[in-house]
């Protein structure tokens, strides 16, 4: 039996969970495919438990489970911890621990979301483009220093990657863009970073076992005025580990909700993880307020990646496109024509549509 170990963190993290872990449930009930759901501890409630925000009893359970799935960590409450102790650290830890090299993050518009959207709809409309961001490397896990100077504190936070750590992203991208328009935007910094100058050597030479791939290299500052500019030139977009995460968060305004993106994160193990790509949403938490649908996303990324049971994501996709189509949204994408649900609200409806099909 699949082994799923959950982890609904902060903020909002245990509102969207419980409506994805309901979706898990309807899936059991409609298919017949069974899974062992356990949750665990992480971020700020496991330093407030235990003192460490990601304890062992999780790392070990997420270890030896085939997929994770996590809400989201973080909020004022811990931010004034040291680096090593914030909840975030956690996350890090995961993905470090884990493996997880590459984070994949599509951006699908929906048809029935367009006016929800704050940019023009010619703009958006068939928007599909997927980032590859790079997940365990780069100016998050480099060096770090800070010391006392004649110039008051002197910080450093490194920006290190091998050869082999950009070539295995890289060549997940080509690999991935056959799949799809057979299109590959490499981003980069490298007029500036040394860092970025080798990662574009590297792309070109992995680009030769891909002949049929359309190759481009973009710089980063450029990707984001292109995202919302004429978002969509691009297909796949392979990145490094911050530029991903600060694209992503940009392209997701491309659906109308940072809470539509859903996101695998996917490595060297069997285990992956799944997340929404927002976090813990404080000023909106414990008010039934927050979009589940991230989080619902990632469950069907996750039954497609570790399980293979393409049918059943596709049902996911098709009954969140379906209450969708009906209107219904929670406040971060409501009009003046949405009916607005509650996070459980809009929970049951996506499992009252998987019922229908
Ligand atoms: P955030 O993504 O939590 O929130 C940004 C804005 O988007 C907020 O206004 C929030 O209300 C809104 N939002 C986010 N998710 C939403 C949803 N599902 N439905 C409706 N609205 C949603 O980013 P932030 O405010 O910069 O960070 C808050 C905390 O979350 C910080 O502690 C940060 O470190 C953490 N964080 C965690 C993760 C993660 O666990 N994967 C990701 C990003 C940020
Ligand atoms: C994300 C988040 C994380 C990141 C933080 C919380 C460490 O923003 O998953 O996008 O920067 O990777
Ligand atoms: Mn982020």
């Amino acid at each position: 039996m699949p082994k799923i170990a959950v982890l609904p963190g902060d903020g909002i993290g245990p509102e969207i969970v419980a409506e994805a872990v309901k979706v898990l449930k309807t899936i059991e009930e409609i298919s017949g495919v069974h899974f062992e759901i356990d949750e665990y501890l992480v971020g700020g409630v496991a330093i407030d438990e235990t003192g460490n925000p990601l304890p062992a009893e999780t790392l070990e359970a997420c270890l030896e489970s085939d997929a994770v799935l996590l809400g989201a960590v973080g909020g004022p409450k811990w931010d004034d911890l040291p680096g090593n102790l914030r909840p975030e650290k956690a996350l890090l830890g995961l993905r470090k621990e884990l493996q997880l090299f590459s984070n994949l993050r599509p951006v699908k518009t929906y048809d029935s979301l367009i006016s929800a959207s704050t940019l023009k709809p010619e703009v958006i409309q068939g928007v599909d483009l997927l980032v590859i961001r790079e997940l365990t490397g780069g100016i998050y896990f480099g060096e770090k220093s800070t010391e006392i100077t004649e110039n008051g504190i002197k910080v450093t936070d490194s920006l290190t990657y091998t050869e082999k750590e950009i070539e295995r992203i890289v060549r997940l991208g080509f690999e991935t863009a056959m799949k799809r328009r057979k299109k590959l935007t490499s981003v980069d910094k490298a007029n500036v970073l040394e860092s970025s100058r080798v990662w574009r050597k590297v792309v070109e030479k992995v680009a030769a076992d891909y002949p049929e791939v359309e190759l481009s290299h973009m710089l980063v500052d450029n990707c984001a005025m292109q995202l919302v500019r004429y978002p969509k030139q691009f297909d796949v977009i392979v990145t490094e580990n911050m530029f991903g995460d600060i694209l992503s968060d940009e392209a997701a305004m491309l659906t109308g909700s940072i809470g539509m993106l859903p996101s695998a994160s996917i490595g060297t193990e069997k285990v992956a993880m799944y997340e929404p790509i927002h976090g813990s949403a404080p000023d909106i938490a414990g008010q039934g307020l927050a979009n589940p649908l991230a989080t619902i996303l990632s469950v069907a990324m996750m039954l497609k990646y570790s399980f293979n049971l393409n049918q059943e994501s596709e049902q996911i996709e098709q009954a969140v496109q379906k209450v969708l189509d009906a209107g219904y949204r929670t406040k971060d994408l409501a009009t003046t024509e949405s009916k607005i649900v509650s996070t459980k609200e809009m929970g049951e409806l996506v499992i009252q549509a998987m019922k229908d099909e």
